[in-house]
């Protein structure tokens, strides 16, 4: 199936995630300043750039102000399905005080050269895992609290991830990395891989809308998932603790209130995150992609007028020095 499996349009994220941030930024790039003659900053996942424009200034400037004059160098990386041309339109229009390069490759992979990045960052990214998903039928977007194969998946994906950070960075290089998640785990609730919710009713409803959805379409016959998984903030740092090389510094949860304005905003909005998969992994053609979209329209201003609440996580880690 041609197309990319993620749609790249992200603004809305940004702020959130950018203030979520914040504060472990300064510390890293304090940390990090006048420790080496040059910086190399990784940013995976950087979609199509708007956001991380902002973010990538943002770093930039506090390096400078650190340390004067120091060479930077800055990678973007996202899938090869990325829209890179106007990632690096983007980009370019930026100006940014720095060595740009870009690597096309899933961050479950090694993205550059081992030991040879002092910031790590990934904003917004980890939820997604790492194809080939272990969909089950009807499954459509996995949320936290849920037992089962995407659990266990989502665990080693994420130990995969901090391996290859690990790998990539410098000894006492850092890495900050948020993703979508961060509820509490309800024992008991749930069992087998059925999408259950515990902590989050807006996430919920997202499963129940698109399954509507597709059910209004006449589509629910349709094998359809997001290889998306919201670990709880424990689930974060079960993972974490497989990679002893790294070592956590901080750790934050938050949420981000969608707009409460418009339904078929909301409904495009959810669309345009996980439409890709949905039509991808069910096999949609033009005209069934386009039914859903219409019909989930509906469904969300019948049923979620009051918008929705998306919770993430940010953890900070440093490399520890190797033996
Ligand atoms: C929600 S967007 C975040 C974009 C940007 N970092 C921001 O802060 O707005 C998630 C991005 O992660 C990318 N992504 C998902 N899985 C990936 C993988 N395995 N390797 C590289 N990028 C991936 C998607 O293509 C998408 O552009």
């Amino acid at each position: 199936m041609l197309g990319p499996l993620y749609n790249t349009t992200c603004h809305h994220q940004s702020t959130p995630s950018l203030s979520l941030s914040s504060s472990f930024l300064t510390s890293s790039i304090a940390n990090l300043s006048h420790t080496s003659p040059k910086f190399t900053i990784l940013d995976l996942g950087c979609s199509t750039g708007s956001n991380a424009l902002t973010l990538a200034k943002k770093v930039v400037n506090q390096f400078k102000s650190h340390s004067c004059g120091v060479p930077l160098t800055y990678i973007f990386n996202d899938l090869p399905s990325n829209d890179w041309k106007l990632l690096r339109s983007t980009i370019s229009k930026g100006e940014l005080n720095a060595e740009i390069k870009y690597v096309p490759k899933s961050f479950y992979e090694c993205i550059v050269p081992k030991e040879t990045v002092d910031l790590s960052l990934s904003y917004i990214t980890a939820h997604w895992l790492n194809p080939p998903y272990l969909p089950s039928s009807s499954v459509l977007i996995q949320e936290s609290g849920c037992t089962g194969v995407w659990k266990v998946k989502a665990h080693y994906d994420l130990v995969k991830f901090f391996e290859l950070r690990a790998e990539e960075l410098k000894c006492k290089g850092e890495g900050i990395f948020i993703m979508v998640g961060g509820g509490e785990e309800v024992e008991g609730e749930n069992s087998g891989d059925t999408p259950y919710c515990n902590w989050c009713e807006p996430v919920g409803l997202e499963h129940s809308v698109f399954t509507e959805a597709l059910s209004r379409a006449g589509l629910s016959n349709r094998n359809c998932f997001v290889g998306y998984y919201m670990r709880t903030l424990s689930e974060v740092l079960s993972a974490l603790s497989y990679v002893p090389s790294l070592e956590l510094l901080n750790s934050s949860t938050s949420t981000f209130q969608i707009s409460t304005e418009s339904t078929i905003e909301q409904a495009d909005l959810a669309w345009s995150i996980h439409g890709c998969s949905i039509i991808n992994s069910g096999g949609l053609n033009e005209d069934e992609g386009e039914r859903v979209k219409e019909e989930l329209r509906n469904v969300i201003s019948e049923y979620c007028s009051e918008g929705g609440v998306v919770p993430y996580l940010c953890v900070r880690v440093k490399r520890k020095l190797r033996n």
